[in-house]
């Protein structure tokens, strides 16, 4: 669930903030747009405003007024973002905001992957729309989307009778893996380990084209801030992926095993788990007595057996079986096994 916001962290600044991404070396410069970087303003960060948080950010809502030029002036020569957005006097923005100072280095390097991906033209089919860094604040301004699968399933799906609710996760959750499957091979064909998808980390853009009518969205990738690039030093730190166990694949929770940090696999793996906790509308392991035991679950890798044992979850799994067929527990399975890529039905 959303938490409410904290009080943002930095002292309300009049000053002018510069948005940029000029990142060192190889990655592509984009050119700050200063019509936009003076319209992001701390004033904005209100509870009003407020669309999220984690474990290192704030995350609002902001408009941008008094854009004179096209707000998309991030002119590299891809320009990625250029095309999914009309030209608007007033665009909005979600723009994430570090919560202390640690976590302004965590959005920093984030900012910095965001960077690396953004220079391929499918990424905005993929992850969520990057516009920069506002380098006073070390806030990440993204395009604003509709909610997260987190609220999705929380605030959506949760208010459904079990008839709709059924309805929409049987006509859905195929279309939600293979998007996500499709997001996930973008990510990692460009060198990047996502490191911590959960349905916090996945946000719903409104696009009926991409969806259908029980979800009418495209799920895109956010929250890069456990993300590791390949062959780059991992940091043990960003392991525990924001105090969930839910999602990490069974090798990260041995000691051994976690010391070599997250992979395609592991990524893999959450994202069965993350499709499994949509169909479910709650953790498998959520009857686990503390944190030391719920880990211990999440450590043998049979989540589908400790969602069985529990009577509400049996049920809407049931109910899904007999909606859609039989063969749904086997789906799962095979793809918690290691077969996460497979998009056949
Ligand atoms: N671009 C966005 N549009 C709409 N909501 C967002 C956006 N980015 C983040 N959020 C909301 O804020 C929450 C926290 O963002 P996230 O990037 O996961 O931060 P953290 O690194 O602190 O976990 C998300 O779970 C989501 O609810
Ligand atoms: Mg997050």
């Amino acid at each position: 669930m959303d938490t409410p916001p904290h009080t943002p962290s930095h002292s309300a600044k009049k000053s002018v903030s510069s948005i940029t991404t000029g990142f060192e070396g190889s990655m592509p410069r984009f050119v700050p747009e200063t019509s936009w970087a003076l319209s992001i303003q701390p004033e904005d960060f209100t509870e009003e405003n407020f669309l999220g948080s984690g474990r290192s950010s704030n995350v609002y809502k902001v408009v941008l007024h008094n854009v004179t030029s096209s707000p998309f002036s991030l002119t590299p020569p891809t320009s990625p973002v250029k095309s999914s957005f009309g030209k608007s006097a007033s665009p909005v923005r979600a723009v994430k905001v570090p919560v202390d100072k640690a976590s302004r280095k965590i959005l920093r390097d984030e900012a910095r992957i965001h960077s690396q991906l953004a220079h391929r033209p499918e990424y905005m089919q993929h992850v969520v729309g990057f516009f920069g860094l506002d380098e006073s604040l070390d806030a990440i301004v993204m395009e604003a989307c509709e909610m997260s699968l987190e609220s999705f399933i929380n605030k959506d799906l949760g208010t459904l009778s079990r008839d709709m609710r059924i309805g929409t996760v049987a006509a859905s959750y195929k279309l939600l893996a293979s998007q996500l499957i499709t997001g996930l091979q973008f990510v990692h064909s460009n060198g990047v380990i996502h490191g911590d998808i959960k349905p916090g980390n996945i946000l719903l853009r409104a696009e009926e084209s991409a969806g259908n009518v029980a979800f009418p969205f495209k799920a895109v990738y956010c929250d890069f801030s456990s993300a590791k690039v390949r062959n780059a030093d991992w940091k043990r730190e960003s392991e525990d992926g924001g105090g969930t166990w839910d999602y990490m694949a069974p090798r990260l929770l041995t000691y051994k095993g976690s010391n070599e940090g997250p992979d395609e696999d592991s990524d893999g793996y959450a994202l069965m788990m993350t499709v499994l906790y949509y169909v479910l509308g709650g953790s498998p392991y959520r009857q686990a007595q503390n944190g030391f035991q719920r880990r211990e679950w999440a450590k043998q890798g049979a989540p589908i057996v400790y969602a069985m044992d529990d009577m509400e979850l049996e049920n809407r799994f049931k109910d899904l079986e007999e909606k859609v067929g039989d063969g749904v527990k086997r789906w799962f399975e095979q793809r918690l096994k290691g077969n996460w890529r497979e998009l056949k039905t």
